[in-house]
């Protein structure tokens, strides 16, 4: 808990930032600075670029055959140009999406000591309550309260570890997990053809796979331009699937320009993560991505990855590997060598390369 973690005791007319920065602003109301320890040495609204990610119409993989491939090189191209997309006609029902932002936005608004439940310092817990970047090492804080918890396989022991206050959070965000996971193995099937594997190539390497979900909430932020909601970091899993309530933030890194990712309402935002520039042998790449606050309004994401299990050993696809170009790893020992890093970017990815 907080006494075992000395970044985070340094408090603000007593407020102890370990217990989330929405607990900050609800204890202080007249906050008009942003406490130096989230003071981040840059200017975070500078998003000059004015380039707009691909937007992907997913109905195209449920056309005749020619529209299929049509498809697939749209994915392909945009996971090795971009490593983000958009994507439209998912046929995820909007009322699975509003309803899942609804009982985050419920959760966050709990007590505090109900949220405390979930506090762990432990990066790979399978339910997590916290604030700032996930690890509990020193670091410059940030502008963010997280709820992070494993989602498929949905085994009975993963759901009862979820909260159930509010008592319909499991029931919604099971059928919003088991939704985003099909998608998920989809958009993953898409990939795999595209880089010239056979359909189920993605999902198969999954194992049984490793959903994780994270709840980002930022609250409004006195002087956004100080501090970021998350820095810049890359994802460890494979394909992420992201969801925003209509608040911008988002933030990508591009021809080393950091370009906004503008909210397209009932789009989800797909990124490569590390797992897939591996598996990949380097022909898609995971991109550096970061959120910004926003002054006057709550912004809220639900971020969801797609990894393999976590004790199976990750690599360049076996089709793939004549020339690998990345050091093989147990996921779990690259997902604790990530979570180490407190200044992110990719460089845990940079570790593997050969
Ligand atoms: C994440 C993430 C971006 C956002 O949770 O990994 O990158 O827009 N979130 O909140
Ligand atoms: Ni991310």
């Amino acid at each position: 808990m907080a006494s075992n973690s000395p970044s985070f005791l340094c408090d603000h007319e007593n407020v102890d930032y370990s217990k989330g920065v929405k607990n900050l602003v609800d204890s202080v109301p007249q906050l008009k600075k942003v406490p130096s320890e989230f003071v981040l040495p840059l200017d975070a609204a500078d998003a000059a670029g004015s380039s707009e990610i691909p937007t992907i119409d997913l109905a195209g993989l449920n056309g005749s055959a020619e529209c299929k491939v049509t498809t697939v090189k749209a994915i392909g191209d945009a996971c090795a140009e971009w490593g983000f997309f958009r994507i439209k006609n998912h046929g995820i029902d909007e009322k699975v999406g509003s309803e899942m932002l609804e009982v985050i936005e419920e959760f966050f608004g709990l007590c505090l000591e109900e949220k405390m439940k979930y506090y762990s310092e432990d990066v790979l817990s399978p339910i997590r309550y916290g604030t700032s970047l996930n690890t509990p090492l020193a670091h410059k804080l940030h502008w963010r309260d997280y709820l992070r918890h494993y989602g498929h396989p949905f085994t009975d022991t993963i759901v009862q570890l979820w909260p159930n206050n509010p008592s319909h959070y499991r029931n919604v965000a099971k059928a919003y997990l088991e939704e985003i996971w099909k998608l998920a193995m989809k958009i993953g099937g898409a990939v795999s053809e595209s880089i010239g594997l056979d359909e189920g190539y993605f999902e198969r390497s999954l194992g049984e796979g490793v959903q994780i979900l994270s709840c980002n909430y930022y609250p409004p932020c006195p002087e956004p331009n100080k501090t970021l909601g998350l820095a810049a970091h890359s994802d460890h899993g494979g394909l992420t699937i992201l969801m925003q309530n209509g608040v911008e933030g988002l933030q990508i890194k591009h021809d080393d320009t950091w370009l906004s990712v503008h909210h397209v309402p009932s789009a989800f935002v797909v990124n490569v993560g590390d797992y897939l520039e591996i598996l990949s042998n380097g022909k898609y790449k995971s991109i550096e991505h970061r959120a910004s606050v926003n002054q006057h309004k709550t912004r809220m994401s639900v971020a969801v990855g797609h990894g393999p299990e976590m004790s199976s050993t990750i690599g360049p696809a076996s089709p793939l590997a004549n020339e690998a170009r990345y050091r093989s790893i147990v996921y779990k020992d690259y997902v604790k060598l990530q979570q180490r890093i407190t200044t992110r970017g990719k460089s845990a990815l940079e570790i593997l390369k050969c």
